[in-house]
């Protein structure tokens, strides 16, 4: 489950330099494609990524999120459109003059090389005293949780453990823009978070402005100031992680982030912050609390999270936004409940409700008749 933390709303968050119209973007995309022969694994993106940011690039496998990163670093070239870090246009420029560093989704490590050696290796082509050099190497070390394994060779390592070898290497030299794909992939969840934690936290210290692909929406969620989602090639929403998962801009960004349910219907009226939609899927009427731009009748669909739907054995007094259904699975998750209901229209849906009691004398249970309800501001229309 994605949920929106305190730590999304770190303080290069709260700057939200996104949202003055006089700043100034540290990368700047403009109408990037990139071709492979005739097949386009970057369509046409546009994107501004501000300085201290911890933008993160979220996308199904094959979305082009890779692709857009390696064009960043200067690994591979645009087909068309512009790249500018920094106010400088990064065409003809070879990845090692760029204020950047990059961790591959494939990193690989030096076979023969200690783990310190790694870590200090790039830093050794850059003009630093030896002393520095060590202070720093140690230091990094410490941070991802390796020092008592410096003296280890790759081969010795776990593959967590040389993932984190593989970031070390790349923040110890501190660029002016670090990318990393898939950073955190082969760590558990543990040292995951930790480490999701140190690295929200080195950004602020170092000021370094972070573009982090993963697939995992739960870390975007928690470590980003900004969410950018791809699919097949295009950037479909950037917005702030609440934004993307409260109102997902299309039916793919809304399944994509978070569980959803999703009612089809069509327009039965639309006023000017507040929508009528009639739906089969629910035998009765939607309202929700805001304007769209749609013909009479267009067909949509109403998003509504799980944890927005309330359950109850009493008919709720609206007679929009509820409908009549039977528990049909029940899934204890601790901290909160998982129901699947089966609506009389015969489409199941998924409400989730947290454990508050720990004894209730009138549980809900298997085949229970229930109705299911929810706000007019807690839900969504997509039209796309
Ligand atoms: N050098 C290449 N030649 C041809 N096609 C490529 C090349 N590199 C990538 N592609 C294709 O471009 C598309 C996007 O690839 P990319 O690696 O950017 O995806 P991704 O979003 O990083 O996916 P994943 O999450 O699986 O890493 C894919 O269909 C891929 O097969
Ligand atoms: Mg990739």
């Amino acid at each position: 489950m994605a949920v929106v933390t305190e730590s999304s709303v770190n303080s290069a968050a709260s700057n939200k330099v996104w949202r003055q119209e006089e700043s100034t973007p540290f990368v700047e995309i403009k109408q990037v494609t990139k071709k492979f022969d005739d097949f386009a694994a970057v369509k046409n993106v546009s994107l501004d990524v501000y300085k201290n940011e911890l933008f993160c690039l979220l996308g199904g496998s094959g979305s082009g999120k890779s692709t857009l990163l390696r064009m960043l670093a200067g690994f591979e070239s645009p087909t068309s459109g512009e790249i500018i870090i920094d106010g400088v246009d990064m065409s003809g420029i070879p990845p090692w003059e760029r204020p950047i560093n990059m961790m591959f989704q494939s990193y690989a490590l030096f076979p023969h090389l200690s783990v310190e050696a790694n870590v200090a290796f790039g830093l050794k082509r850059q003009r630093i005293a030896n002393v520095e050099v060590k202070r720093r190497v140690a230091d990094i070390i410490d941070m991802v949780q390796l020092g008592h394994l410096a003296k280890r060779k790759p081969h010795m390592l776990s593959g967590g453990q040389r993932q984190r070898v593989a970031l070390a290497r790349a923040l110890v030299k501190r660029p002016k823009l670090l990318l990393l794909d898939e950073p955190l992939g082969a760590l558990d969840k543990k040292l995951r978070e930790e480490t999701q934690f140190e690295l929200m936290r080195l950004q602020e210290e170092l000021g370094i402005t972070f573009i982090v692909v993963t697939h995992d929406q739960e870390e975007a969620m928690t470590l980003s100031t900004r969410i950018g989602v791809m699919d097949n090639g295009v950037i479909v929403q950037t917005a702030e992680p609440h934004q993307v998962y409260e109102f997902p801009s299309n039916r793919y960004v809304a399944e994509f982030i978070g569980n959803v349910n999703m009612f089809e219907g069509h327009v039965f009226s639309d006023e000017r912050d507040c929508v009528i939609i009639q739906s089969d899927d629910v035998l009765g009427q939607i309202q929700v609390n805001h304007g769209i731009s749609c013909v009479p009748n267009q067909k949509v669909a109403v998003a509504v999270r799980p944890e927005k739907i309330r359950i109850s054995r009493t008919m709720p007094d609206s007679d929009k936004n509820r409908a009549q259904g039977k528990i049909s699975d029940i899934a204890y998750m601790g901290g909160q409940s998982i129901f699947k209901v089966m609506l009389d229209s015969e489409k199941e849906i998924r409400v989730t409700q947290p454990n508050v009691a720990r004894f209730i004398e009138d549980r809900l249970t298997w085949e229970d008749q229930v109705y299911v309800s929810w706000d007019p501001d807690s839900c969504v229309v997509l039209t796309s």
